[in-house]
């Protein structure tokens, strides 16, 4: 498989519908040439079909902030995996550090919500990982991050056709402008590829994940990271919001 370096837009709930839509517009009139990069923009879920017609002719793709661990039943507010891939999306973020927080997810839920994604869908999940600014202070950040990948990952078995992205954001880095170093940026995801060697082996590893970093990646910091060796992408959410800035940081990688 070619690797391609992705960058996705994670917009959070930060706009409303109108806002949305017409950031959505600017995104496919200034992101037009950047064959070799895979780009995404994952809005709220209100306006995924609207973004997708408005984004379909640009190289744009479609992702969510969120999906549920069911494919189908009685479970008011929530929504599948193929209903997510029925409008069109094609990534789909997982156990994002705010929902960790603010909706309690836990491991099993994170980890249903993988198996859910790779049993009923194409879509790639787009598993966030990291540590608290307390884990750094107390030196506990590669255990942290291994726990995290070993149990969102237990028992999952990818088919040679699927592909996963695991996005390192340090809590303390997200939204904050405080930047992780490149270097240390690096250091981590080299741990995050020896635990998913450990799950997975190192064929499934090379040929099928992808390790992006996210946490106040900006036009400014992106360049800084171009040199690495395995930093396969960003996930981007303030900078998101400005399509041009967006787009410094797509070409900056
Ligand atoms: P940030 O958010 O770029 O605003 O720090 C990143 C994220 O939470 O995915």
């Amino acid at each position: 498989m070619e690797k391609k370096k992705i960058v996705i837009a994670n917009w959070k709930m930060k706009l409303n519908v109108k806002d949305s839509l017409e950031l959505a517009q600017k995104y496919a009139e200034t992101i037009t040439e950047i064959a070799d990069k895979e780009v995404a923009v994952c809005p709220s879920e209100i306006v995924l079909t609207e973004i997708k017609n408005i984004i379909k002719d640009s190289p744009v793709k479609l992702g969510a902030q969120n999906v549920f661990w069911e494919d189908a039943g009685s479970y008011t507010g929530e929504i599948s995996a193929s209903m997510l891939q029925e409008v069109g999306c094609e990534y789909a973020i997982i156990g994002h550090s705010e929902r960790r927080e603010n909706l309690l997810e836990n491991y099993e839920m994170i980890h249903q919500k993988i198996k859910a994604i790779l049993d009923h869908s194409q879509i790639i999940p787009v598993l966030c990982v990291g540590e608290s600014l307390k884990d750094k202070e107390l030196e506990k950040q590669d255990y942290v991050i291994i726990e995290q990948l070993q149990q969102s990952f237990s028992g999952v078995k990818l088919l040679p056709n699927q592909q996963v992205i695991v996005a390192y954001e340090p809590i303390w880095a997200i939204g904050t402008g405080q930047v992780i170093k490149p270097q240390d940026a690096e250091n981590m995801h080299e741990i995050i590829i020896a635990a998913l060697v450990d799950l997975f082996g190192v064929d499934i590893v090379k040929n099928q994940f992808r390790i992006i970093y996210g946490g106040s990646v900006n036009n400014k910091n992106a360049k800084d990271f171009k040199a690495l060796d395995n930093i396969d992408g960003f996930l981007v959410g303030g900078a998101s919001l400005k399509a041009e800035e967006f787009l410094e940081i797509i070409k900056a990688l």
